[in-house]
């Protein structure tokens, strides 16, 4: 029988996830099903109650019904108990089950591209405190990252941030961010500065010290002004699109019974999609 899953969201049209698990589908030769469904927000709570009788081994969550996956799942991992919000969600014994992915793909990104970056990593200054900020503080938390400096436009939404995943951070501004990143070994941005059609992240990195590694998790375009500017300093400069694979991978293997692997083909794929939107 045909194994179905779908992703979730409101809009959900620019969703690349149906391309990611439509390539592993047609590699592993299984016999599948990956599609968009659009669920307004006055119906995801019902959706998500129904989720049994949808017919559909489990789905990925997009924008804006994280946060109301991670309140109708009947079982949740201790990332989502954390965080308050699942991205992944699958039927296990007709009980469903929440994940969030985004913790595990930002730090598998990580290992990928940067390896042993978590053994020098004592300091690192998160840019941003929305809905990804959220994942990428407690997923640096979790790898032992000793001191976490957390930059945001609204301090009250970085204080926010702490207070509720209850990880010791410092909570700086925009303006701090020169002699802070002196001391930093990474230096991520998690806010939506410098993506298409958003205004640009404007800071310079001239005190970053050398060897200081950079991650942007913007990923249209792939490669940012941060990412340029770090690269032509002579850092190690990583992209989003990475964390968007890494994240796909587990909800894949709970649906489809197969673990994926996060492979050049696929990332050529997904770029050349990524193209075609930039040059829109
Ligand atoms: N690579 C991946 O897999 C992945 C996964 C998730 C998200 N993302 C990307 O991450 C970005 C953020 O997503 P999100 O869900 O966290 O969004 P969000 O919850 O809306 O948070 C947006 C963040 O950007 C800041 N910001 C927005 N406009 C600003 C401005 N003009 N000046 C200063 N700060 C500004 C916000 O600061 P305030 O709090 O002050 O408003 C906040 O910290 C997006 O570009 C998204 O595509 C990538």
């Amino acid at each position: 029988m045909t194994k179905r899953a779908c992703v979730i969201g409101y809009p959900v049209a620019h969703s690349r996830s149906p391309l990611i698990h439509g390539y592993w589908l047609r590699e592993h030769e299984i016999d599948g099903e990956y599609v968009r469904r659009e669920v307004k927000p006055e119906d995801i709570d019902q959706f998500l109650q129904n989720f049994s009788k949808q017919n559909l081994a489990g789905c990925n969550v997009t924008l804006p019904h994280k946060e109301a996956a991670a309140r109708n799942v009947g079982a949740a991992t201790p990332v989502v108990r954390a965080l308050g919000v699942a991205n992944t969600l699958w039927l296990q014994d007709g009980i469903l089950h929440g994940d969030n992915t985004d913790v595990a793909g930002f730090l598998a990104h990580l290992d990928d591209t940067a390896p042993g970056w978590d053994k020098k990593a004592a300091h690192a200054v998160v840019l941003g405190a929305g809905g990804a900020a959220r994942s990428i503080v407690y997923a640096l938390h979790e790898r032992g990252v000793k001191k976490l400096s957390i930059v945001n436009r609204s301090r009250e939404r970085a204080e926010q941030l702490v207070n509720e995943i209850k990880i010791e951070s410092n909570i700086a501004s925009f303006e701090q961010v020169g002699s802070l990143i002196s001391s930093a070994d990474l230096l991520v941005n998690t806010t939506s500065l410098g993506m298409k059609g958003q205004p640009p992240l404007e800071i310079e990195l001239n005190s970053l010290k050398p060897g200081a590694a950079v991650c942007d998790i913007v990923y249209v375009p792939l490669e940012t002004d941060l990412l340029r500017k770090a690269r032509a300093r002579g850092h190690a400069a990583i992209d989003g699109l990475g964390m968007l694979l890494h994240q796909a991978v587990p909800g894949f293997e709970r649906w489809f019974g197969v673990k994926p692997k996060v492979t050049k083909a696929l990332r050529d794929l997904i770029v050349a999609d990524l193209m075609k939107d930039a040059a829109r």
